[in-house]
């Protein structure tokens, strides 16, 4: 049908429920079992300034190994890595200017393993096609390894992991996040085996940048261009002092959070939440005031660091922030999810894959809550991916994504919430199909009582059709329950050979009632 597909609305006229007219209460900041507070929740509440908060190394697999922690050694016997560190980035620190080639240098003195295997292609290339007069990049590495230097005085309690089946949460402010990130840049952390699958850690993402300075050359060099400027903004002095550190730094809560309600939509009475579908625009953008969905892989940040350039890649260079959930996140099981608060965007791009490009900074302001998060909200959310697509139409497969995306949609204890900005969630890499998914979101986002904002991303075929099959089912006074049985026998067609898609099936069985 085309009716749908005539004026798109403007997002202002959506009545959707927005992050900056979310009251919220969130009582004391304060370290417990469950919720890490990396800064001082005491001096916080006393005089809202942001200093870590004081704790002793811990060198287990319940927490993260930190780069400067003694225990963390090159060899036996060779005294703690973090002297070595110390020296050459110390090195790179006291210069004015550094080049790529002492950067790389540096790195590979730290990581000895690694001399020769690991390339920087690109990062070389990025400084070649920069020209001299924008080429600050030299001047910008011994900030970097400034910024990594501090990370004994920045970061002292130590973090815990964020695993499968605990819920628990992690905040840290955006100054530590950006120390952190400067260890990651000079490949400070120990190194991950994830090919090895009884190395530790081999179900956490990576988190060194050593895959983002090699090839394919032309990706990495805009992804790097991206980094390069969240650490431009970061390790402006500017950032580090008096009332303008109070007005950048805030801080980021990142949360793993769990559905333990399995198959609860079936008998489900609930009425369909509000949806508005739009094929302009993106869910960063026209979204950026709702909770942001990240089409995540089970490791967050899939590719990021390496090749990968699609929805989520591009939303964690967008919000370079975001790299540092994978320093502490283990992959994600089929009913859980991470919800990030308070991230602040840095840049603007163009493009898609192949073809994204950087294309500057982003500077909107955005209102803090009293924790001092930005008001911006992501959930990171795995779709499956059907190397079949076929195999979607399996009920279990639907169930799974069912309570994936309720798991990611529905409310915390929270008063209030705002509204869901998706589209097609595991619809590109992951061979979704967009009309299923699409429902399967529809129907979770019901059940958490929550509306949905929905980007298809210039698809303006499933626009009109999304919008023609809503509006039958909400004419007709469809339950989520009973959207339930219309899957069950859709999946049992298709099982059948019928090569219908969902939307006719729906539209032929609502006209046989
Ligand atoms: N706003 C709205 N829609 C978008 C946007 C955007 N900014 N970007 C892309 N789309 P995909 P998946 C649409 O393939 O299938 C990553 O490597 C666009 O139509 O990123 O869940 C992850 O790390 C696109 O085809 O998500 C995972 O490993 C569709 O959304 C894996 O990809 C799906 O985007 C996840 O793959």
């Amino acid at each position: 049908g085309s009716a749908g597909m005539g004026e798109e609305e403007p997002p202002s006229c959506w009545k959707l429920k927005k992050l900056s007219d979310c009251e919220e209460n969130l009582g004391c900041l304060r370290f417990n079992k469950r919720d890490a507070v990396l800064v001082d929740g005491g001096v916080f509440y006393n005089n809202h300034r942001l200093v870590p908060v004081k704790g002793k190394e811990v060198w287990d697999g319940d927490h993260v190994k930190m780069p400067n922690a003694m225990r963390n050694q090159i060899a036996p016997n060779q005294g703690p890595k973090w002297n070595q560190i110390s020296k050459h980035l110390g090195a790179l620190a006291r210069r004015k200017e550094a080049s790529v080639k002492d950067v790389a240098d540096a790195i590979c003195h730290v990581n000895p393993k690694y001399r020769g295997r690991w390339t920087f292609d690109a990062l070389f290339s990025l400084v070649k096609a920069t020209p001299p007069s924008e080429n600050d990049l030299n001047k910008l590495f011994p900030k970097i390894a400034a910024l990594a230097l501090k990370l004994p005085d920045e970061v002292q309690k130590a973090i815990p992991l964020l695993q499968r089946g605990r819920p628990a949460s992690i905040t840290l402010s955006q100054v530590q996040i950006a120390c952190l990130l400067a260890n990651a840049f000079f490949c400070t952390f120990p190194h991950r085996n994830a090919s090895n699958p009884s190395a530790e850690y081999h179900s956490y993402p990576s988190i060194n940048f050593s895959s983002l300075f090699g090839m394919p050359v032309n990706r990495k060099i805009q992804k790097l261009k991206a980094i390069m400027h969240y650490f431009r903004v970061v390790t402006d002095e500017r950032m580090h002092e008096g009332a303008d550190r109070a007005a950048t730094n805030g801080l980021v809560t990142f949360e793993e959070i769990d559905a333990s309600e399995t198959s609860l939509l079936e008998n489900c009475r609930e009425p369909l939440s509000k949806l508005h579908v739009t094929s302009g625009g993106h869910i960063e953008d026209e979204g950026a005031d709702l909770l942001q969905v990240d089409f995540a892989a089970k490791g967050v940040g899939g590719g990021v660091l390496d090749s990968g350039l699609v929805q989520e890649e591009i939303l964690f260079l967008l919000y370079p922030e975001l790299i540092v959930s994978r320093l502490f996140t283990q992959e994600m099981d089929d009913d859980e999810c991470l919800v990030i608060t308070g991230l602040r965007r840095f840049s603007i791009h163009e493009g898609y894959s192949d073809n994204f490009q950087w294309v500057g900074p982003y500077d909107a302001p955005l209102k803090r809550d009293e924790w001092k998060r930005l008001k911006s909200q992501i959930v990171a959310i795995d779709a499956l991916h059907f190397r079949d697509p076929r195999q979607q139409y399996d009920m279990r497969a639907v169930e799974r994504e069912l309570n994936k995306a309720y798991c990611g949609f529905k409310r915390s204890d929270k008063p209030q919430e705002p509204d869901i900005a998706t589209g097609k969630w595991g619809c590109g890499a992951f061979n979704g199909d967009p009309q299923l998914k699409a429902l399967i979101q529809l129907m979770a986002a019901a059940k958490a009582g929550r509306g949905l904002a929905f980007f298809t991303f210039k698809d303006r075929k499933l626009a009109g059709e999304l919008r023609d099959v809503y509006q039958l089912l909400v004419c007709g006074g469809v339950e989520v329950g009973e959207l339930y049985e219309l899957l069950e026998k859709f999946c049992a067609a298709v099982r059948k050979h019928k090569d219908e898609g969902l939307f006719d099936f729906i539209r032929k069985s609502r006209s046989k009632l």
